[in-house]
């Protein structure tokens, strides 16, 4: 098995797009029990963006489909992946609508939800499709609209989370070439599930007979098992995707963790004894957008020169189910729109 005839994903495209509403938390504190300095102090966070009436998951997936189509430099692919929580309906799943609407009518798209993991799921799934030769090019978007599930009477979830949507272009090519994807490590602790969850509008519900309680069609989370499950979940996937990689944490020019609480990512990074300014940041702006937040945070930090061509970059995420995933590149040239 000679490593170098090894097919590899790379990362040849990057595009986003966020509603153009800015919530900020003034703007939240003016409705609830909460204030500036207590978001800002506990999450990092400053505002985040919310959709307005008539939007919803497909919309924001196929303006950061295009852009990302755009960068690459074609707008061929022969699969499209859409990693959502919030999907337009329950039933089909958002990413044939996504890439009909993107002029890719015919093309093999499917959803896949592994929630804030979901990005980084999405890609391994991609990089596993173009390794075994079933595809060449992959559009994969990260979409939500995780405000649509939000109680609006929570002032910690509202304080949290935030609508956005991230895709990247993958093409086939070789492992030792910027922007070539992986390793990968991916994990699962269905133990916890009810740290984060949803508990109305499944099957389990539908099928329990059971009347709804309207309060269950909301988002739930536990704050405090979930900060410290994220911290060490991603401190232990990086490290065994360094170790994967055969990369030393110092060879690690930039950091990009799920952003979920810039206090979770200080933690990681002490946790990995890395010094903070190698960890991207762009909570502040966007809050916990849940399946968008990779390719958000990448592209932000990207267009900023935070992360420059030739940076080597590590990539974590951490969400409810419980999932994580870990990967590494290093970065490209990119077109940045
Ligand atoms: N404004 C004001 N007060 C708030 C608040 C808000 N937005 N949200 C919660 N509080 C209150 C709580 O009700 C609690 O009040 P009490 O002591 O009277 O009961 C108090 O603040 C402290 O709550 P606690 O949960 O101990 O705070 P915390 O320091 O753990 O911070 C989180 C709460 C949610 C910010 C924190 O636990 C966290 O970030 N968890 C991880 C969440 C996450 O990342 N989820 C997504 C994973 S992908």
């Amino acid at each position: 098995m000679a490593g170098h005839h090894r097919r590899a994903a790379v990362l040849c495209g990057i595009g986003t797009w966020l509603p153009p509403r800015v919530v900020t938390n003034a703007d939240l504190a003016r409705q609830l029990d909460t204030s500036d300095e207590w978001i800002r102090t506990r999450t990092g966070i400053r505002e985040r963006r919310v959709i307005d009436r008539g939007m919803s998951t497909s919309v924001l997936a196929v303006e950061a489909g295009a852009r990302a189509l755009k960068s690459s430099g074609s707008s061929e692919v022969d699969l499209v992946v859409v990693a959502t929580t919030t999907p337009d309906h329950p039933c089909p799943s958002t990413a044939p609508e996504v890439a009909h609407r993107l002029g890719l009518t015919g093309v093999a798209a499917f959803d896949l939800n592994a929630v804030c993991a979901g990005f980084v799921y999405a890609l391994a799934t991609a990089a596993g499709h173009i390794a075994a030769g079933s595809a060449e090019r992959v559009l994969v978007i990260g979409a939500d609209t995780f405000t649509t599930v939000l109680n609006p009477l929570d002032r910690t979830t509202l304080a949290i989370f935030g609508d956005g949507a991230g895709a990247v272009v993958l093409r086939a090519g070789t492992p030792d070439e910027p922007g070539a994807l992986g390793p990968f490590d991916l994990g699962a602790d269905g133990s916890n599930a009810d740290l984060l969850i949803v508990p109305a509008g499944g099957s389990e519900q539908r099928g329990s007979g059971e009347p709804l309680d309207p309060a269950d069609v909301h988002f739930r989370m536990d704050g405090q098992p979930v900060f410290r499950n994220a911290v060490t979940r991603m401190s232990e996937s990086a490290v065994k995707v360094l170790d994967r990689a055969g990369w030393r944490v110092e060879d690690v020019d930039r950091f990009a963790c799920h952003q979920a609480n810039a206090r979770i990512i200080s933690a990681v990074a002490r946790d990995l004894a890395v010094p903070q300014e190698r960890f991207v940041l762009n909570v502040d702006r966007v809050g916990n957008t849940v399946a968008a937040s990779i390719p958000l945070v990448l592209a932000d930090a990207a267009a900023a020169g935070d992360i420059e061509p030739g940076h080597r970059v590590l990539v974590t995420s951490f969400g409810a189910g419980l999932g994580w995933g870990s990967t590494v590149l290093t970065w490209p040239e990119l077109d940045l729109g």
